[in-house]
């Protein structure tokens, strides 16, 4: 996005890129899709793509890749073992994070399967701003349970606090004395709190979940998706 003056003076915010590909789409008449949507009983998964208009279930793996992406797939070396992207990429990471380990998944429901499958035992709790839906059940499916520990504040929508997202610091604490840090396998923080309208939480509020989880010895898992 580009901040551009326009002649007359204005700043316009352009997006600088042009889109390409064309999907066809398919525009049932309304009496259709009602009935679709009772088939499907009010389930948006159970809906067949061609009932739908416009799909705004998720933007996960469904929107448009830049030029730069698809070209990168083509030359992308592929081979086996001792790949030169997976090099490229592990370089990076390190160059940005600073970490030498880490683990490439496909998706963040594999992260959280993975996660949860490591971490997570039969009576675990797991504190964090709001839960998603995949993260809630991999968490649930290994026997742990999720505390969510928003902000009073989070729910209500004519709040202009900036930050709906953020963890509320003494619930959390609470959570962790009445559970015991023992039984906590890690507090997640979410960074876009998808399920309460995206609110973000702020830097600061990180710091300070971070602080708390470093006094009890609790790993902190970041969902920036
Ligand atoms: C916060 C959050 N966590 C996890 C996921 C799961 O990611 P994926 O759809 O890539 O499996 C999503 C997907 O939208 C998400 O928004």
């Amino acid at each position: 996005m580009a901040d551009v003056k326009f002649y007359s003076g204005e700043n316009v915010p352009l997006e600088m890129h042009k889109v390409r590909i064309v999907q066809k789409l398919n525009l049932q008449p309304i009496e259709r899709r009602l009935e679709a949507i009772n088939e499907a009983g009010q389930n948006t998964f159970l809906l067949r793509n061609q009932d739908v208009f416009m799909d705004m279930l998720t933007d996960s793996g469904v929107n448009a890749m830049s030029d730069r992406q698809q070209a990168a797939m083509l030359v992308a070396d592929d081979s086996y073992a001792g790949s030169e992207t997976f090099t490229r990429l592990e370089n990076k990471i390190e160059e940005i994070f600073g970490t030498k380990y880490f683990l490439p998944a496909h998706q963040g429901r594999a992260c959280e399967n993975i996660i949860s499958q490591v971490y997570v035992k039969e009576g675990s709790v797991v504190p964090m701003n709001y839960h998603f839906t995949t993260t809630q059940a991999h968490i649930s499916l290994n026997g742990g349970r999720v505390e969510e520990v928003y902000l009073d504040e989070a729910l209500e929508i004519t709040s202009d606090n900036l930050f709906k997202g953020n963890m509320d610091i003494a619930k959390l604490r609470d959570v962790i004395e009445k559970n015991g840090a023992e039984n906590i396998p890690f507090v997640r923080i979410e960074t876009g709190t998808n399920l309460i309208g995206g609110q973000p939480h702020s830097l600061e509020n990180m710091h300070e979940v971070r602080k708390v989880c470093d006094e009890y010895g609790i790993m902190l898992v970041l969902d920036a998706s």
